[in-house]
């Protein structure tokens, strides 16, 4: 069954369709920031820093991390406010360009089984890699706002040239392209496939504007290591 939840506010839509089977995988450096507004993902990439896109910039973030089901609580749940958030200093609303912030949250998270940080990529990936696609859906059963279940996907990552031919590769500068191959019989949505690894490293992170179709763009993160680790340093 398929529902589409439609959110005015910063023209989100959202599409979802449910696979037969939903796991709940394992994505321990997943993040959901909660808000009256869209829902957003965000990277954990240090014990007090979270990265996300700069378009979930939004009034009242709160940072949920750990087991984001309700009915089975484990311990592992934590949420905490941000106290500062950066947004990357070019970073524009009207232009899909440079969509990176830095959350430093109030007080370090608890690390456990389900709340780990993920390591910056620092170099780019040889087209054709397989890379996971992790991001937050809603189980079957749950009709709120809120997502409540971790999702990877495997898609190959494209090379530049051929991103640069896409519709949507080349109106966007610092992009990262992953092809969504036909097996995913699903219509993704933002937060569906918010961010992707690749060798364990945190490659790519999702944009605005989800364009559909079967190509994924997304901020190529290892273009804003240096920023990101300037800030993050010693903090
Ligand atoms: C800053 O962003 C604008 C708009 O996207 C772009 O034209 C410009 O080249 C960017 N500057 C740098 C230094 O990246
Ligand atoms: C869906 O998930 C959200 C966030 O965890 C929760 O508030 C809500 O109660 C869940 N709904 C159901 C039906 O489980
Ligand atoms: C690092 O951050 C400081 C303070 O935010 C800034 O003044 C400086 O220009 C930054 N350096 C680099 C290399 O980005």
């Amino acid at each position: 069954m398929a529902f589409i939840l439609y959110l005015s506010v910063l023209a989100g839509t959202f599409f979802s369709a449910h696979s037969s089977v939903q796991k709940d995988d394992h994505a321990p450096y997943l993040v959901y920031l909660k808000s009256h507004f869209n829902p957003c993902v965000g990277v954990l990439i240090k014990s007090n820093w979270v990265l996300a896109p700069a378009h979930c910039y939004l009034p009242n973030l709160k940072v949920m991390l750990g087991n984001f089901r309700i009915r089975v609580r484990d311990g592992t749940e934590q949420t905490i406010n941000p106290i500062q958030i950066i947004r990357y200093w070019n970073h524009s609303h009207s232009a899909p360009q440079d969509d990176l912030m830095l959350i430093k949250l109030a007080k370090p998270a608890t690390l456990n089984h389900k709340v780990q940080t993920l390591p910056l990529a620092t170099s780019t990936v040889r087209p054709g890699t397989n890379c996971l696609l992790s991001g937050l859906d809603w189980s079957q059963d749950n009709n709120s706002r809120h997502p409540d279940l971790r999702q990877n996907l495997e898609a190959p990552v494209m090379a530049d040239k051929d991103c640069q031919k896409t519709k949507q590769g080349k109106s966007h500068r610092n992009s990262l392209c992953v092809k969504f191959v036909k097996v995913f019989s699903r219509i993704f949505g933002e937060v569906a496939v918010a961010t992707v690894i690749c060798q364990n490293k945190l490659q790519g992170i999702e944009v605005g504007q989800f364009m559909g179709g079967d190509v994924g763009i997304y901020t190529n993160v290892q273009k804003y290591v240096t920023w990101i680790e300037n800030i993050t340093k010693n903090k």
